[in-house]
């Protein structure tokens, strides 16, 4: 038994060795000589495109975590079509949804031009950003590690099979997670972004149709602006305060006023996410913190940093040459 948990002990060791290595690639002053001004300039932007229309914070926050998941944060969900690119932006869970390009844009435009070069990569503004629209929004900062590069590649087919379904039980859920090193834990608190933003029609109306684990006043609700046939684009808040970062996503859930199946399925479907479900909906201090976590976990999936791909001029596009 001894030898055992000594044994436990070395591997956890290692493995958290392992992991420290991968993250410290990342950190917090990575432009704090190089460009001083970056992070307030993209503030800034995020702040003015969040006046101009709420929204944008959610979908923002959404673009980082589209870029995340498919081969790592690198910004490959920003390149258009090309010749050379398969662009992620036409995958199915983005194309007519995936939003924030232009703001996008704006922010590398003011950032390059606040550091006289483009010396802030695709992928970091997306990870700024992501946390400069929840702060704008209601929530908590925290801490965003940087130093991520822009890849010269995008992967249409892997957006495709890797960003989670809105139709996926908790099993399915757990493994897409898991294959970006995500654990249970990190489900439940991000997929607590949906406290803010908007879904359309098309994604849930099975869910308020023929789904047994939903509130019916809130099936009828949704219902009304969401007909059984048709009006597939047609807007719902993911919960009453699409607005505002906040617990209510989780206190909806508990209610069966969940608005995705996935969404739904973090409370009926398994026994510690739906603690945590109920621990959310309860303490803010502590769904506020533990996003924050895993949101630093997600943005430190496999980077490329040191001198692996490049600082993109222009978002859209690999430079030449
Ligand atoms: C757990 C698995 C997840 C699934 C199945 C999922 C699915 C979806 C779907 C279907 C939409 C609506 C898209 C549309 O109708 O156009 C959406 C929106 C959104 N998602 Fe997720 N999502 C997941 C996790 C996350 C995570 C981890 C984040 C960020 C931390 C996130 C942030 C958002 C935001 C903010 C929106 C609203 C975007 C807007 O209004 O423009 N989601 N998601
Ligand atoms: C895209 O990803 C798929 C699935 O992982 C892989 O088979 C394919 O080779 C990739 N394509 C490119 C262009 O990298
Ligand atoms: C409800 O389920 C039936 C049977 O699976 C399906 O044919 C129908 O399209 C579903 N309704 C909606 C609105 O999704």
């Amino acid at each position: 038994m001894a030898a055992f948990l000594r044994l436990c002990a070395l591997v956890i060791l290692v493995f958290s060795l392992v992991a420290t290595s991968i993250s410290a690639d990342l950190n917090a002053n990575y432009y704090k000589k190089t460009c001083p001004k970056a992070l307030s300039t993209i503030k800034t932007v995020v702040e003015k495109a969040v006046a101009k229309e709420k929204r944008m914070g959610a979908s923002l926050l959404r673009l980082h975590f589209h870029d995340c998941f498919v081969n790592g944060c690198d910004a490959s969900v920003l390149l258009d079509d090309s010749s050379s690119i398969d662009s992620e932006k036409n995958a199915f869970p983005n194309i007519n949804s995936a939003r924030g390009f232009n703001v996008v844009d704006e922010i590398k435009s003011a950032v390059d031009k606040a550091c006289g070069r483009p010396v802030v990569s695709c992928a970091d503004i997306l990870a700024v950003a992501a946390r400069d629209s929840v702060v704008a929004l209601g929530g908590k900062s925290w801490n965003v590690r940087l130093g991520r590069r822009d890849s010269r590649t995008a992967n249409r087919t892997r957006a495709n099979t890797n960003l989670p379904s809105p139709f996926l039980d908790l099993p399915g859920l757990l493994t897409s997670f898991k294959n970006h090193g995500l654990n249970e834990k990190d489900l439940v608190a991000l997929s607590g972004g949906h406290t803010i933003g908007f879904s359309q029609c098309g994604n849930f109306k099975n869910r308020i149709y023929n789904e047994s684990t939903i509130d019916p006043n809130f099936a009828r609700t949704r219902q009304a602006t969401c007909p059984r046939t048709g009006g597939d684009t047609r807007l719902a808040p993911f919960d009453a305060t699409g607005n505002k970062f906040d617990t209510d996503y989780f206190k909806e859930l508990v209610k069966r006023r969940g608005l995705l199946h996935s969404d739904q399925a973090l409370f009926v479907n398994g026994a510690s996410t739906k603690d945590l479900v109920k621990k959310y909906s309860g303490d803010r201090a502590l769904f506020f913190a533990d996003f924050g976590k895993s949101m630093i976990k997600m943005g430190n999936i496999t980077p490329l940093t040191g001198k692996n791909g490049e600082i993109r001029k222009n978002c859209r596009k690999v430079n030449s040459g």
